[in-house]
């Protein structure tokens, strides 16, 4: 819990007073946590792998974000407890994840004010992401909205690698396009003219940037 940044201004003494109050669960690659629309009263926090947040009708989902190790989710339904989850939880890859009932995150949190002050940063983070996604889907073409997808997985989730950016999760073209908010067809063009580009590397569903920078003076950022 020590690397979770809700929990990094508690003392170890804190911590050791939380740890037992979180379940841990391991879930394989594809399991839905719950799904929108669900009643939900749980808290969930990321200890390893990836989890996908989405929306879908028939035919077409969009990825609203990706959770890895450290980061949390469910606080909607838990701190609107009249409302329901407001997206669908699976986990990308296979998933440790660590669990707290709403009533013993308030009493948590009332204990521990410095809690809700880290809870509205990161809310206010994932607010910011989610304009830049309402912005990108509004105004940007399918070249631009993939390459800025790409280059927030690489923010997120990239690692260091030489002079590069490796984005360490197994991305499918049609995760790509739902996070882009368009067709797989469309995402497998776009990923084809930037590697013929040398802007990316695909290797194993892997990408890598070889020249981050170079990419964002490309979606002008
Ligand atoms: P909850 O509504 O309980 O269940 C779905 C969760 O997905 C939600 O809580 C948030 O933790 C998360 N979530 C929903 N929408 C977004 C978004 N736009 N950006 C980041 N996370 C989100």
């Amino acid at each position: 819990l020590r690397n979770v940044p809700l929990f990094q201004d508690l003392t170890e003494e804190e911590l050791r007073t939380i740890s037992p109050l979180f379940q841990e669960n391991k879930w394989n690659r594809g399991k839905l946590l719950f799904m929108e629309g669900d009643p939900g009263d749980e808290l969930f926090v990321v200890k390893s792998g990836v989890v996908k947040i989405y929306r879908f009708d028939d035919e077409k989902e969009i990825i609203l974000a990706l959770f890895g190790p450290g980061d949390f989710f469910g606080e909607m339904a838990v701190i609107q407890p009249a409302l329901n989850r407001s997206a669908t939880a699976e986990t990308l890859e296979s998933c440790s994840i660590y669990t707290m009932k709403r009533s013993v995150f308030y009493e948590f949190m009332e204990k521990h004010p410095r809690i809700c002050i880290k809870l509205l940063e990161v809310t206010v983070q994932r607010l910011r992401n989610a304009n830049d996604q309402i912005y990108n889907l509004t105004f940007l073409d399918v070249r631009s909205r993939i390459i800025r997808t790409i280059l927030r997985l690489a923010e997120e989730r990239g690692v260091k690698l030489g002079d590069g950016l490796l984005v360490d999760i197994r991305m499918t073209h049609q995760q790509l396009a739902s996070f882009a908010g368009t067709a797989r067809e469309s995402a497998t063009k776009v990923l084809q003219e930037l590697s013929e580009e040398g802007m990316i590397i695909v290797e194993k569903k892997r990408i890598f940037l070889p020249d981050h920078e170079k990419l964002k003076e490309l979606a002008g950022l």
